[in-house]
């Protein structure tokens, strides 16, 4: 009998903050019966402080590090589906890594609806303001640098308002051409 094609993990969710990384991640670990895991409740668990307190307490640099630790040992031996946070792909070198292991998708998100989940939730420490025109900027800024490596994803998914769901389905349609 032949068996159907499976996926082989590890899938790694990229894209900007509040593009719903984790939302769709533990859709897609459902749909494929795959563990589920969130980069940033990784580094919480090793550090025992949470991401906004990092950022305080020892700055972004150091939270960097910690994040590019954690990514870089555990992509190696992930068994499922990882959602990363927004700026952890880092460069070009880290995202290299990455591919070398995972099936990397892009989260795609018109910058309105990242806007606006951005400002309805007002805990992250790359977004200093809650001026809207000013976060905007931010936004856009950190989109702009990170695009490049966001664009070298195997996949990426253009999301819009609809539900999660939706987006889950056509990632492991289009997961399939890499099934093995
Ligand atoms: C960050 C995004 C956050 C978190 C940290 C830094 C960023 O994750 O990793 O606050 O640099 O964009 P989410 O993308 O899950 O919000």
């Amino acid at each position: 009998m032949i068996s159907e094609k499976k996926i082989k993990p590890p899938i790694v969710l990229c894209g900007m903050m509040g593009t719903g990384k984790s939302t769709l991640g533990r859709l897609l670990a459902e749909e494929l019966s795959l563990p589920f895991y969130d980069l940033d409740k990784m580094i919480e668990q090793k550090t025992g402080k949470s991401i906004p307190q990092i950022f305080e307490e020892f700055g972004e640099k150091e939270f960097r590090r910690i994040e590019r630790e954690v990514l870089t040992a555990f992509v190696q031996s992930c068994d499922g589906v990882l959602a990363l946070g927004g700026g952890s792909l880092q460069n070009q070198h880290l995202t290299d890594h990455v591919k070398l292991y995972a099936w990397l998708v892009f989260i795609n998100t018109p910058i309105e609806l990242i806007l606006e989940r951005v400002l309805r939730k007002k805990n992250r420490p790359m977004i200093k303001t809650e001026d809207p025109e000013k976060t905007r900027e931010k936004i856009e800024q950190l989109f702009e640098a990170r695009k490049p490596l966001y664009k070298q994803a195997h996949i990426t998914v253009q999301t819009d308002g609809r539900d999660a769901e939706v987006f889950a389905t056509e990632i492991v349609k289009r997961l399939k051409i890499y099934a093995a």
